[in-house]
Order: C-alpha cells, then structure tokens, then sequence
C-alpha cells in the first residue's frame, strides 16, 4: 500500500515538473535565440560578404582604410539597424554602392559581421545606444547600482570603460545570466573583524596582507587580514537575469559598448 501511494507521488511529482519545465526550457532556448543571430544567418551572410563584399573590403574586413568589419571597427555605424542602412544606402558619396539584398541575406551579412566574421561565432544583436541609455538608467534599473560617467553608486562595478574592455557575448552573457558570467574580480565579500565588525562589499584590491572593499554604504576600507576572523567571497551574483525583452537587451547592449571612457 505504502509503495503504490510513493509511486502515485513520484509520478505526481514528475508530471508536475514535466508540465513547468517544458514550456520554461523552450523559453528559454527562444530567449538566447532572440538576443543573437542563428548560426544558418551566420553561414549564408558568409556567402553574402564573399559575393558581395570582400571586393572592396577584403577576405579579412580590414581594407578599407579605418574600418575593419570583423572586429567591428566601423566610421559611423554603432547598431544594426545602422548597418542595415548603411548596406542598403551606400556610403562615402557612393564609393560603396547601394546594396539590394533580400531580407535574409541582409539579417545574415549582419549576422556574419557581429560574429566577427567567425561561422562558429557568436552574433549577438547591438540595438540603439539612445534607447539602451534610457533603459539603461530607467526601466532596466542598472544605474541603480553601477556608475557610469562619475555618476552614480559605487557599490557595483563602474561600468564607464565597459564598452572597450569586454566583448558584446560577455556584456550579454552577463545580462541575461549574471551566475554564469560572475568574474573572480568582482565577486562581493564578506568580512568578519576580530573587533566583531560584519561588512559586506565589493573587493577592490587585495595581497598578502590587506584587502581593500567598497562597503555596503560605499565606503573604502581598507583592512589588515592579520584582523579579521573570517573572509567570506561570494559565489552568488548580486543580480537576478534580467526580465527586459529581447529588443531592450540589444539597446542596452548597444549603450554598453559606446561606454569607452577611462573612469
Ligand atoms: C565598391 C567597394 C565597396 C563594396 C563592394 C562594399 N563596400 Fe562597404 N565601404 C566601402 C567604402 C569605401 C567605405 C568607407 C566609407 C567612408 O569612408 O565613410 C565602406 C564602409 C562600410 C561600412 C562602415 C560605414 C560606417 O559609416 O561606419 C560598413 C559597415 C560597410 N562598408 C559594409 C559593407 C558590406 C556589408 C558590404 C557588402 C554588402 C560592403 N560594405 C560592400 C566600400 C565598399
Ligand atoms: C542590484 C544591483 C545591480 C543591478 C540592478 C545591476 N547590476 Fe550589473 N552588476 C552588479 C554587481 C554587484 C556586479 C558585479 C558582479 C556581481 O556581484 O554579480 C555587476 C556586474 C555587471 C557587469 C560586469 C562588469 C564586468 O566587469 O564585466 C555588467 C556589464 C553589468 N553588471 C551590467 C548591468 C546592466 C546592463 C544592468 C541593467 C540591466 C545591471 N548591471 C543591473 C550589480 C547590479
């Protein structure tokens, strides 16, 4: 009797779980596959880019003084709706032409650009830095907690260089699953003094004898390990995923990577 009730339970249980993870699994397989470009757009844009770019600028994208597609070196394009103009207008008084091109080839010429010319490459879509500066400081709550510019808290990473020391897939990545994305240089801590002082912060510094931290009311302290009893380093983010949509991702993205300035 007891055996059947446990049985019943399990599959109870099983069915439960069959039923919320299913649908969660594709939504989330959906979710990465919205915020990047699918490696099919990648290889056909390869075809594009030979047929119908690598004239002017060249097998590598470097030969065009000033610009060098695949490490996305551009003269005015920052977004991909950028990119699509500039492919379908022509630049430079016409010394590129005016492009053509059907939906797909254009989604994948793109898409083999921001994978960095790399068919196993990760593509992921740059929005407008405009739209991503507002959400970036309004409804996506980031500047709630990081600097940018010598404006804003300081208990999270200054993100004012951000743009020119990661890649948009790290950007991303951290966006979209900050547990996975967690770097050793910006895990909180968590320090008990032997005067029974509890602080919370970010670590700044550290060697053999001292830690610096950012405490949880933005203090920088400055601590001899000789004084502490216990020295805790965090494996949980201080963020959860983000709920923006796919398209506000891309903006946020977009802003990220302008933020190129040595705060
Ligand atoms: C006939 C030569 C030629 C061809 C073919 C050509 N381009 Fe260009 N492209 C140029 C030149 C020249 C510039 C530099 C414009 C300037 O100096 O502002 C340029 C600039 C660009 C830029 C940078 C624009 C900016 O303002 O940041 C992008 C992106 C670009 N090309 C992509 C492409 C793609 C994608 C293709 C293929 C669909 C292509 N080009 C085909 C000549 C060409
Ligand atoms: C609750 C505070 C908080 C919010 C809100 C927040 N972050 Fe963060 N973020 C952090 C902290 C703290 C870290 C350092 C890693 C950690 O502890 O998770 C971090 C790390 C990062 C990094 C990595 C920095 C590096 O060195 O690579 C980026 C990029 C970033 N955040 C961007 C964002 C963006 C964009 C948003 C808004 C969509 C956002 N964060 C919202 C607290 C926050």
């Amino acid at each position: 009797m007891e055996i059947q009730f446990l049985r019943i339970a399990r599959l109870g249980t099983l069915a439960f779980w069959g039923l919320i993870l299913m649908p969660l699994h594709q939504a989330l397989a959906q979710e990465v596959g919205d915020h990047q470009y699918t490696s099919q757009a990648i290889e056909a844009g390869s075809q594009v880019y030979t047929q119908q770019c690598a004239l002017c600028h060249g097998p590598q994208g470097d030969l065009v003084d000033g610009i060098n597609l695949s490490i996305g070196q551009f003269r005015t394009v920052q977004s991909d709706t950028d990119l699509r103009q500039v492919i379908s207008e022509g630049a430079a008084q016409g010394r590129m032409p005016a492009f053509t091109l059907r939906a797909e080839e254009m989604n994948g010429v793109i898409a083999f650009i921001r994978a960095g010319f790399d068919p196993e490459g990760v593509a992921v879509r740059i929005g407008d830095p405009i739209r991503g500066k507002m959400l970036f400081e309004g409804a996506g709550q980031c500047a709630d907690c990081h600097r940018v510019g010598g404006v804003g808290p300081r208990t999270a990473p200054d993100l004012s260089n951000i743009g020119a020391i990661r890649t948009p897939a790290s950007l991303q990545r951290n966006i979209l699953d900050p547990a996975t994305a967690l770097l050793p240089i910006n895990r909180s801590v968590r320090l008990v003094t032997r005067f029974e002082e509890t602080i919370v912060g970010r670590r700044l510094n550290e060697d053999t004898y001292t830690v610096q931290v950012i405490d949880s009311q933005e203090r920088l302290r400055s601590l001899k390990k000789i004084d502490l009893v216990s020295y805790e380093i965090s494996d949980e983010p201080s963020k959860q995923p983000t709920t923006m949509s796919s398209d506000e991702v891309a903006d946020v993205i977009g802003y990220l990577l302008t933020l190129r300035g040595l705060e």
